[in-house]
């Protein structure tokens, strides 16, 4: 069984994150989205809504899981047996980033392999950032995100 796994912060989990799952899904038994509790990154939304929000955007992925982990990606990957580093590619200027990210992935577990898949290129401009200022500045985030993301989002800042 070949596990994958996802790994990224998911706040929140856009359209283009879901894009690539699916066809990651497509590719492997079993895919986990592994958000990761980033201590140097000031979250917007806490690990627990980001995780309630990647379950319901993802019910029609069948063989897709849902997991948390802090530390090493590549430690994390080790324990729950994945062989695989699924990353995103959207623009040239992710390439330099990613690279790094892999090589180093590489030096720490040569047998944790990292497969780069692209997003269409409608999705390419969407990064988490952007849809929270669009958010913060009424702007519709309808386009850019699943629907309960669409909904959560909204009924949250309404409440605010
Ligand atoms: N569609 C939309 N947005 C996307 C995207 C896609 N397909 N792919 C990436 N993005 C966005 C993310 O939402 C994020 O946006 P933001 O910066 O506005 O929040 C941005 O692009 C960067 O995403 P990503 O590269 O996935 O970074 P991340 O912070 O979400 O996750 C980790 C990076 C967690 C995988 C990485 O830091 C890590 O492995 N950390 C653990 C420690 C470790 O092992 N480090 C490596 C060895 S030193």
């Amino acid at each position: 069984m070949k596990i994958a796994i996802y790994p990224g912060s998911f706040d929140p989990i856009t359209k283009g994150h879901l894009d690539i799952l699916k066809n990651a899904a497509g590719i492997f038994d079993k895919v986990i989205i592994a958000v990761a509790h980033n201590g140097q990154k000031k979250g917007f939304l806490s690990v627990e809504e980001r995780v309630k929000l990647i379950k319901a955007s993802i019910q029609h992925l069948d063989n897709v899981e849902v997991d948390t982990f802090e530390g090493l990606t590549i430690e994390y990957a080790k324990r729950i047996g994945a062989e695989v580093l699924i990353r995103g590619l959207r623009a040239v200027s992710d390439f330099e980033y990613e690279m790094q990210l892999s090589q180093t992935n590489s030096a720490l577990c040569d047998d944790i392999k990292t497969v780069f898949l692209t997003t269409k290129p409608k999705y390419n401009f969407i990064s988490s950032s952007t849809i929270k200022e669009i958010l913060n500045n009424n702007g519709d985030i309808s386009k850019f995100v699943p629907e309960p993301v669409y909904e959560y989002l909204t009924k949250k800042k309404g409440n605010v």
